[in-house]
């Protein structure tokens, strides 16, 4: 069998006729018609008044931080385990990321960490809903209220999941999603920033577009950036979102699968199939080596792609990461459930593409490796 790539998406509805209809029509840019038709179809699906599409996921978390008037030495808290753009788009504005640990088993952020993280300059909580499951929103949005504090909701991971039966996407002051290709649905790149305060929704629409004066055109009061999304993108965005609810129903049956056939493997953690508040979207279908296992992620990696498999490690931690041990930030700070999920946490093909015949290959190289290993 050929390489099994860690992800190909599913582009076989109307994708092809949207993205002709732009080209016949001439309409490719920012300006173009299914722009905003996206936005609203979009934001509606998670129950939210205004969407604004950006280039990324990335440029959402950066817009919505900026948006919300985050500013130089102020704190967010957010998880110490995920992907380097939510402390980037914090950091960017001159505040400061303060991290908190996670849970071993559903690998989100502990919600129980963030209040004794909370000081006089706390401003906001990041929550990034991490491989399917989303965080404890409860607890999280009682705390904002106790402390008055913003929430800015990472739901990049996180189309057509919900948390008690709300719409991830639709909690705290506003949401973001990327449309990367190994998100539930794709535009090759792409973001949204999600929100139902109209004045939010506004200061996003001009962080994403140069920030231009009102009324006069090529005159700023701020320094921003383009962060503006096509008509191409847009038009693939509408053909994917018609198709939301299939995917995700296939991304379960696809976790459900793995989980099956992997379940009597030895020495590996599988992600949880469900909590109390929601049953696992699998962004993407997630396994972490037991402790005594001694390799890590990086030589299963390796292992799996000799075998013909792609996989891919896990986050590394924002306090590990080079770039800020070197600014000399989160000096001797620890967060050994983070940490733990970094050096042995990978995950196998997931992509909507895959065939049942390819995951049958994927099943049978990880039991041949996880046997290696002993
Ligand atoms: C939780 C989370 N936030 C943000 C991003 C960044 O999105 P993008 O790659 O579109 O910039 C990702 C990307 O995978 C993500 O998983």
């Amino acid at each position: 069998m050929d390489f099994i790539p860690v992800n190909k998406p599913l582009l076989n509805g109307n994708e092809r006729k949207y993205l002709c209809e732009c080209i016949d029509t001439g309409w490719i840019s920012s300006e173009g018609p299914f722009v905003k038709e996206f936005e609203q179809k979009m934001s509606a699906s998670v129950c939210r008044k205004y969407g604004v599409s950006v280039s990324n996921g990335t440029a959402a978390l950066e817009v919505a931080v900026q948006a919300l008037g985050i500013r130089e030495g102020d704190e967010v808290i957010m998880p110490a385990f995920t992907i380097i753009s939510c402390s980037m788009a914090v950091a960017k504005v001159g505040a400061v990321p303060v991290l908190v640990d996670s849970n071993i088993h559903t690998w989100n952020m502990n919600v129980e960490e963030i209040e004794a993280k909370i000081t006089p300059k706390t401003r906001a909580i990041m929550v990034v809903h991490l491989y399917g499951l989303p965080v404890e929103m409860d607890n999280v949005l009682s705390l904002a209220k106790k402390y008055n504090l913003k929430v800015i909701e990472d739901a990049a991971e996180m189309h057509g999941q919900t948390y008690n039966g709300k719409p991830c996407g639709s909690f705290g002051d506003i949401s973001t999603f990327s449309f990367y290709p190994n998100k539930h649905i794709t535009t090759g790149e792409g973001g949204m920033v999600v929100t139902d305060d109209e004045e939010l929704a506004e200061r996003c629409r001009l962080l994403r577009n140069l920030c231009f004066k009102k009324d006069v055109r090529y005159v700023h009061d701020e320094i921003s950036g383009n962060y503006r999304f096509t008509n191409l993108q847009a038009a693939v965005g509408l053909a994917q979102l018609e198709r939301l609810d299939e995917f995700v129903k296939r991304k379960r049956e696809m976790g459900r699968y793995y989980t099956e056939a992997l379940e009597d493997v030895k020495g590996i953690q599988l992600p949880i199939p469900k909590t109390e508040y929601a049953d696992n979207i699998y962004w993407v279908y997630g396994i972490v080596l037991n402790k005594d296992i001694k390799p890590d992620n990086k030589t299963i990696q390796k292992l799996l792609a000799a075998e013909g498999i792609g996989a891919r490690t896990f986050f590394w931690c924002i306090h590990e990461q080079p770039v800020y041990q070197g600014q000399g930030m989160f000096q001797n700070e620890r967060y050994p459930n983070a940490e733990y999920l970094a050096r042995k946490g990978f995950y196998i093909p997931s992509g909507l593409a895959l065939t049942q015949e390819q995951m049958e290959c994927v099943v049978c190289k990880v039991k041949k490796v996880m046997t290696q290993l002993g």
